[in-house]
């Protein structure tokens, strides 16, 4: 996953030179502020406000705002996307990423609304997994597995964030150094993350990690998107298509048995567009594991291939809002918000109930650490992690 193929060495020097384009106008928290709430009109903005503090951190909500109608806001605790709003096909503007209007709530009650998940996406076995002969015990805060880092994951960390300004972007640029042994796990882990809003209405998310000691990594973004708004109601009209012929059946606890199988003649073929709904009620005893989907999909493209490709497309029929994600990843979570009880109650005052809304998560594979088959999920020193997935927004027309 991490070798150094003379494709992989291309894509580095490549994404290298953008990188240093993107930050040439990079300061500190101080400094692009005032420049990017400043910027002329018609040129994407970036602003910040103070949102609370977490254990006597400060905590921001930033504010990006690009030039075709599109604003995301994104805290620095977790680098959580707060909030993506995007118009429809009339033009008609909603906010279609759950959350909260207020920091508290995260603290205490997010069921991962939009975050960094780290040091490692979704499950591994009984939270545990064996590198280099040393076995490691991690947090089993999933029954007996773990599950998106621990008890104290990426997701509840409290990021450095600083601004990043071009002529048709602007990026929030997160990083967290997570210590030797935290959450159990080995090595330093020194990680970034760019999130930028084009003028085409993406949001790119660009992964970055190295380690002092051999590790494991695993990062994603665990927004719940509804394309007709959150708190509207069910996303089981939304039709998808995933790029997947294959995925990774789960046993009881959700991890996956090892096998590969085929999605064709079952409710997981997604190869041609379908709606959400339509066979979320077969009785197959996958669907019935997850209530619902809560798979990896194993994404049609060859190991050795980390070039960005379409993985996932989602249509919303009333407002035409499509959701489309690229990924430099194997594997995308289908989660189709299964474990939304009504307990929550969201952004715009309204509760979120069972298939509100759903999360793509791209990643490598659940349990890869303990999975032979799967491809690797190890960081060595030297090495560089680095991955790209974009969420790109449209409105189609009828
Ligand atoms: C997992 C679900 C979990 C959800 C929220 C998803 O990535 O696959 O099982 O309930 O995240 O934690």
């Amino acid at each position: 996953m991490f070798a150094l193929t003379s494709r992989r060495v291309l894509r580095r020097v490549a994404t290298f030179v953008g990188l240093v384009l993107l930050l040439g106008s990079v300061t500190g928290p101080a400094g692009p502020m005032t420049a990017a709430a400043t910027s002329a009109r018609g040129a994407p903005t970036i602003t910040k406000v103070p949102w609370g503090t977490v254990g006597g951190q400060p905590v921001d909500l930033y504010t990006l705002t690009n030039t075709k109608g599109m604003t995301v806001k994104i805290t620095n605790y977790g680098g959580i996307i707060q909030s993506i709003d995007v118009p429809d096909r009339r033009g008609r503007r909603a906010n279609v990423a759950l959350g909260f209007d207020n920091l508290d709530d995260y603290v205490t009650s997010s069921p991962y609304f939009g975050c960094i998940t780290g040091r490692y996406a979704n499950r591994i076995a009984n939270g545990r997994f064996t590198l280099d002969g040393v076995t490691y015990q991690l947090a089993q805060n999933n029954g007996v597995n773990h599950l998106h880092g621990g008890n104290v994951g990426f997701d509840k960390r409290v990021w450095a964030a600083r601004t990043a300004k071009r002529r048709d972007s602007v990026a929030l640029v997160l990083t967290y150094t997570s210590p030797a042994g935290e959450e159990n796990y080995p090595g330093t882990l020194t990680t970034k993350v760019t999130y930028t809003l084009t003028d085409r209405n993406e949001i790119r998310m660009d992964y970055h990690a190295t380690t002092d000691a051999a590790t494991i990594v695993n990062l994603t973004n665990h927004t719940y998107f509804n394309l007709a708004g959150e708190g509207s109601g069910t996303i089981e009209d939304h039709v998808l298509e995933l790029e997947a012929r294959r995925y990774t059946p789960v046993d009881a606890t959700l991890i996956p048995t090892g096998e590969i199988a085929p999605v064709a003649r079952t409710p997981f073929d997604f190869t041609r567009p379908t709606a959400i709904g339509q066979r979320i009620r077969d009785a197959h005893p996958q669907i019935v594991i997850g209530q619902g989907y809560d798979h990896n999909f194993v994404l049609d493209r060859r190991p050795e291939d980390e070039s960005l490709k379409l993985a996932a497309r989602v249509s919303e029929p009333r407002g035409g809002r499509v959701l489309e994600i690229l990924t430099t990843e194997p594997g995308i979570q289908f989660y189709s918000g299964n474990f939304l009880d009504g307990t929550l109650v969201g952004t715009s005052g309204r509760v979120y109930r069972q298939t509100d809304g759903f999360a793509l998560e791209t990643q490598h594979y659940p349990d890869s650490p303990n999975q032979p088959n799967f491809p690797s999920t190890v960081l060595r020193p030297g090495e560089e992690y680095e991955t790209t997935t974009i969420y790109r927004f449209s409105a189609g027309h009828r």
